[in-house]
């Protein structure tokens, strides 16, 4: 896929941001981010961007307004079906790491960089043995991850099984009632997909840096395009 076609598919994703993309979690939940809603909000958030610094480059004001018309008008000529679907992947898979692993509950305030530059090693990931979760109380799931994996850093995630309820011994869950690794010990899970989840009380944070990252993923796209490219 080329840069332009990048670019392309991009505003397509924007304007018409499918039931491709499916939720943070769940397809109906008023109050909780979806999915979807990350990538709008980083998309537009993004463009807004972009559109100021050509309209200031040009000494004019912006009008988000007249520019989303404008795209709208380039996006119904064409169909990028793959291509959105692509995007759409990534995005999803970027947004899930805030949601399905312990990021925000280590203390980052700021998106995982290291995630979108292939150069740069992940680090600090909990070892293979390395327990990290304990059970959570009843359905409290407040303090699950193990104070050793928090002091130390550690990044990990949960395990996730619709079939099968085994993973290995001392291991965090996904969570949530499909999840059949959650009901063995260590009980419970760690995901932010939703307000409901079992660490729901970080949702927001963990929504919040998937918008972020989005943004930073769309602008590695604009830095390769060029601004003009990146709002066609
Ligand atoms: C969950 O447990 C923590 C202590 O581990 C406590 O501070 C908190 O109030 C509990 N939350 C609920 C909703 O019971």
């Amino acid at each position: 896929m080329t840069t332009r076609q990048s670019v392309m598919l991009l505003v397509v994703l924007v304007l018409s941001l499918p039931g491709l993309i499916h939720s943070f979690k769940p397809l109906f939940n008023s109050n909780s981010f979806t999915h979807r809603e990350i990538t709008r909000i980083a998309v537009l958030r993004k463009t807004a961007e972009v559109c100021q610094d050509i309209a200031a480059s040009k000494g004019l004001d912006f009008n988000l307004i007249v520019s989303a018309s404008v795209v709208k008008a380039h996006a119904k000529k064409e169909n990028y079906i793959r291509g959105r679907w692509s995007l759409g992947q990534i995005c999803h898979t970027l947004q899930d790491f805030y949601s399905h692993s312990n990021w925000v509950e280590l203390g980052n305030k700021a998106p995982y960089s290291a995630l979108i530059r292939p150069d740069q090693p992940l680090k600090n990931l909990a070892g293979q043995n390395t327990p990290t979760c304990r059970s959570c109380v009843g359905e409290n799931c407040t303090n699950n991850i193990l104070p050793d994996v928090l002091n130390q850093g550690l990044l990990t995630s949960g395990y996730f099984s619709i079939i099968s309820s085994s993973k290995p011994t001392g291991k965090c869950s996904h969570g949530g009632s499909a999840d059949r690794t959650s009901r063995r010990d260590p009980v419970g899970g760690i995901n932010k997909d939703t307000l409901d989840s079992s660490h729901g009380f970080r949702h927001n944070e963990a929504a919040n840096l998937a918008i972020r990252a989005t943004m930073e993923l769309l602008e590695d796209i604009r830095l390769v395009a060029g601004d003009t490219n990146f709002m066609r």
